[in-house]
């Protein structure tokens, strides 16, 4: 049996089917089993747990929680979700708050692989061309020159799979990354060209910035983390070389931003169609 924690989110989404699709038992930890029912069937269990805010209740606290509970369980293998570049002086809250969960997981007595993805390519895809496709506005963090690495959820879940099952990953740290390093000025750039529209793009200054993320964190810490991503966008080296991944997993092919973009804009496409035609069969 495998548990899944967070397994309705952008990434669990990609994974607990795959895992389904193998006749693998699959438990999901979520803390709305009807909507997570909803999003991923009849086929997986889901139990719930409370829910925390912020990367030090969910990314620490919430994981050393899991760690502990492991151990107690005598569980075969724990793999944990980390990021790339965690570390504990990162400027990030959440790369220091996954340091230290992985600093726990290495402490333990469980068998462990460590994955560290990049930003899913799905969810800052959504993030940046939601409003260009809805309203032709992109916000961009700092001036949005600094390059960065994302990886699809999809290939994630298929390392992430590997990781579940491959004897050889067994206390190791496996750096996940996309084919491709994009400023975001340039993700904005292929939205356009993929939406066909032009949009009017504001940058949001790295200053502004670590001011909301501050004065967020008490009222808002899940809003306050998202907006200390933006920072890092924009300061901290977050390029990734892929040649040693697909030197060694050469079985999975790592998609490019341009193919996620395409499969989002057409999903967008059906359902603007969806909505005309309701709208049509109503007159
Ligand atoms: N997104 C990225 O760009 C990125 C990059 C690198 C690493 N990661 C890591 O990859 C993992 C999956 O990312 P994701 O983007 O798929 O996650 P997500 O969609 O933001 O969230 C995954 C699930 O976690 C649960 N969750 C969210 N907030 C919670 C809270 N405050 N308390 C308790 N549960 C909460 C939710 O499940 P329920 O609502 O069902 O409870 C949610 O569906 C995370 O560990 C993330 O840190 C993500």
């Amino acid at each position: 049996m495998i548990l899944v924690a967070g397994g309705t989110g952008h990434l669990g989404l990609e994974l607990v089917p795959l895992l389904v699709a193998q006749g693998t038992p699959v438990r999901v930890l979520t803390r709305d089993p009807d909507r997570a029912r909803q999003r991923l069937g009849e086929s997986p269990e889901s139990g719930f747990g409370p829910g925390g805010q912020g990367p030090k209740a969910v990314d620490y606290e919430g994981n050393l929680n899991l760690i502990r509970a492991a151990e107690a369980a005598g569980t075969r293998r724990f793999v944990l979700v980390s990021m790339e570049g965690a570390a504990a002086h990162h400027p990030m809250e959440l790369a220091r708050m996954k340091y230290r969960a992985e600093e726990a997981l290495r402490a333990s007595r469980l068998d462990w692989v460590i994955v560290r993805p990049n930003p899913f390519m799905e969810l800052w895809a959504e993030i940046a061309g939601g409003p260009i496709i809805k309203e032709g506005k992109a916000t961009v963090f700092g001036r949005g020159d600094n390059p960065i690495n994302f990886n699809s959820a999809r290939d994630v879940a298929r390392f992430l799979e590997l990781a579940l099952f491959d004897p050889g990953l067994s206390r190791t740290i496996l750096a996940v990354g996309g084919p491709e390093n994009l400023t975001f000025n340039e993700l904005v750039g292929q939205i356009e060209r993929t939406a066909g529209r032009k949009a009017v793009v504001k940058h949001i200054p790295v200053p502004m910035m670590r001011l909301l993320s501050v004065l967020m964190r008490p009222f808002r810490p899940d809003l306050a983390g998202l907006i200390g991503a933006g920072v890092a966008f924009d300061t901290v080296d977050m390029t990734f070389d892929a040649s040693d991944l697909r030197r060694r997993f050469p079985q999975i092919e790592l998609t490019p931003m341009a193919a996620v973009l395409g499969e989002q804009g057409a999903a967008t496409a059906g359902r603007l169609a969806q909505i005309k035609a309701s709208e049509v069969s109503r007159l």
